[in-house]
């Protein structure tokens, strides 16, 4: 049976990359927002709770021309204006609304956010609104006009709102809709909560007219002393120089930009990024009229069969799955500090690797990984079973994967590019990821493509891994719950393992509950015990898996979800944490530090 459904993958497969044989492109985004002029908006905007989306359509269901997004005065005391964002409630951005407002806990719907600010107009600049995301879809205006949309919560996206900016007072209103449809990425189900806002900062972005707006500058694939890239330079002049240096490297390149890109090689042998050393390099990128700064790291990342190679040698991924819950305050992570404090628990338990679950996280968030030396994995929310027929699903999916990809593109630290979660196996399904992937490389193929799969058989022997996705990814990554989901844990240690495929797999996932502080026996549900002989036998059963190249629990930390709801117990939480969501850390953190410092080190 798998080889006639196999056999019509190909098909479908041989039709899609037909499909896809054009150039991938990347999304238009500005690369490295840190090092340019930008005016935050962040801070209280004024909002408008519309759960029947009123400021937008009629009453027959029409979107109407004088919306909220109009943000009307009275002009005379006979004027018929039935809403006032300058007297209504107010978030803070970035955030959720779901944690700042008690009556907005559990919704789900539009919120309209609006926000004034002064401008000064210049000549000689473009101006751009870019938002680190918004969750989950945008409708952006400017003064009362539309300047576009986005949707999918968890990456970045631009206006350029140069034509549109007024001298002195200018008002921006977001239509921000959270609520879960069917078609979309993620789809309706999901195991964290569904948290709605400006999650992120909102910046204006000033650009010479003539700028740099994006590029890669990483070591050319399995090369270890070539450094090559491009830059792409916007209203460029044909042939103007671009100039790329190192200093500490004493390099110093100009390329020559043709239709509107310059590309370089520089013969370099770069310190190599690795946890141990996450050595960065200040790089300085260079045009007549615009500068900007990096600091990136060199290294190389490979398989070599069931072997993940950095920088040429074999490394085990010790790992932990981190969710961007903010810890203490819970809700969405909106400060470096949050970042930091998560990371340096990542650190504490001895990790070199931490996969970002289950969306691309904060930009600061992957950088500070890349500065403490964590090798990333980092995915987009194609989570569990999403609508894998629907074109427009795999065009949104498609969209966040190259939105993904186009911001991290210059972190070493990323090494792996997930596009899936515990996606259930079939004909559709198959094609969707595999063009992913396909996708994915042609974006970047200096990274390794990976997907969480639970889809591992059993046989009498043990679990096998035969997911014909096995094929389409460099890394396979499993998500096994022996002990919680399924079993007793001191059943787990005896259970072997076999692949179909002499690729490296990562235990993505393992785990089990407990909340903090609760004891009993071993045997008890939710104490730190049983956990704790969860997390013993799971290790006990890795050590037995020979192509075992990582190991990531499910989670550092306990997090918000809506699907648990037991009271005295999860409140609310997913208590799958080694740490609770103030900060208290469990026995099974202990375990689990043990295995990673006195194994695999
Ligand atoms: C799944 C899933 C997670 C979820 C976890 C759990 O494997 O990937 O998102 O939270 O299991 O059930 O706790």
């Amino acid at each position: 049976m798998k080889q006639i459904g196999f056999f019509l993958i190909v098909i479908a497969l041989g039709f899609n990359s037909i499909l896809n044989a054009q150039e991938a492109e990347f999304s238009n985004l500005l690369q490295n927002i840190d090092s340019r002029k930008k005016v935050s908006l962040n801070g209280l905007w004024d909002i408008i709770i519309d759960p029947l989306e009123n400021g937008y359509y009629s009453h027959r269901m029409q979107p109407k021309d004088d919306g909220y997004f109009r943000n009307a005065k009275m002009k005379s005391p006979s004027d018929l204006i039935e809403y006032n964002f300058d007297t209504s409630l107010q978030l803070m951005v970035p955030g959720d609304w779901n944690m700042q407002m008690e009556k907005l806990y559990y919704y789900e719907g539009t919120v309209w956010y609006k926000k004034d600010f002064k401008h000064t107009v210049k000549q000689d600049e473009l101006v751009y609104l870019y938002f680190e995301a918004v969750n989950y879809e945008a409708i952006v205006y400017l003064n009362g006009e539309l300047v576009g949309s986005h949707i999918g919560g968890y990456t970045p996206f631009q206006f350029d709102v140069t034509n549109k900016l007024k001298e002195g007072d200018n008002f921006v209103i977001v239509k921000v809709d959270n609520k879960r449809k069917a078609e979309n990425v993620p789809t309706v189900n999901q195991d964290w909560w569904n948290y709605g806002g400006i999650t992120r900062s909102v910046h204006l972005i000033s650009t010479p007219v003539s700028h740099i707006s994006d590029y890669s500058i990483q070591l050319s694939k399995g090369s270890t002393n070539t450094i090559s890239g491009w830059v792409k330079v916007n209203n460029a002049t044909e042939g103007e120089t671009v100039t790329i240096s190192i200093p500490e490297l004493k390099k110093n390149v100009n390329a020559k930009v043709q239709s509107g890109k310059a590309t370089f090689s520089i013969n370099a042998k770069p310190i190599l990024w690795e946890p141990k050393n996450p050595k960065l390099y200040e790089v300085i990128i260079k045009t007549n009229s615009d500068k900007l700064t990096d600091s990136i790291g060199f290294r190389t990342i490979e398989t070599n069969g069931s072997k993940i190679v950095l920088n040429g040698k074999d490394i085990f991924l010790k790992g932990i799955c981190i969710h961007e819950e903010a810890p203490f305050k819970s809700g969405r992570v909106t400060s470096v500090e949050e970042c930091k404090i998560l990371l340096n628990w990542a650190k504490d338990l001895g990790c070199n690797f931490v996969r970002l679950a289950h969306y691309p996280h904060s930009e600061a968030m992957v950088k500070e990984a890349e500065k403490m030396g964590f090798m990333v994995w980092s995915e987009i929310p194609v989570y569990w079973t999403i609508q894998f027929e629907n074109p427009d699903t795999y065009a949104n999916a498609e969209n966040q994967l190259t939105e993904m990809i186009s911001r991290d593109k210059n972190r070493a630290g990323v090494v792996l590019w997930s596009v899936a979660n515990e996606t259930p196996e079939g004909v559709a399904r198959l094609s969707f990821l595999t063009n992913l992937a396909e996708h994915a490389r042609k974006l970047d193929n200096t990274r390794l493509i990976t997907a969480a799969l639970d889809t591992q058989s059993q046989d009498n022997e043990g679990r096998l891994i035969e997911d014909p996705l096995g094929k389409a990814v460099d890394v396979i990554g499993i998500n096994n719950y022996c002990g919680w989901y399924y079993g007793a844990p001191e059943s787990c240690s005896e259970i072997k393992w076999k692949s179909a495929y002499n690729k490296p797999m990562i235990m993505s996932e393992v785990g089990g509950g407990a909340l903090f502080g609760l004891h009993g026996e071993k045997n008890e549900r939710w104490t730190e015990e049983y956990q704790s002989e969860v997390y013993k036998n799971n290790i006990e059963m890795m050590r037995n898996i020979d192509f075992l190249s990582g190991l990531s629990p499910w989670i550092l930390m306990d997090f918000r979800s809506s699907r648990r709801p037991l009271k005295r117990i999860q409140e609310d939480f997913n208590r799958k944490g080694l740490i609770s969501e103030k900060g208290m850390k469990k026995q099974s953190f202990f375990i689990l530090r043990d295995y990673y410092l006195k194994e695999n080190n």
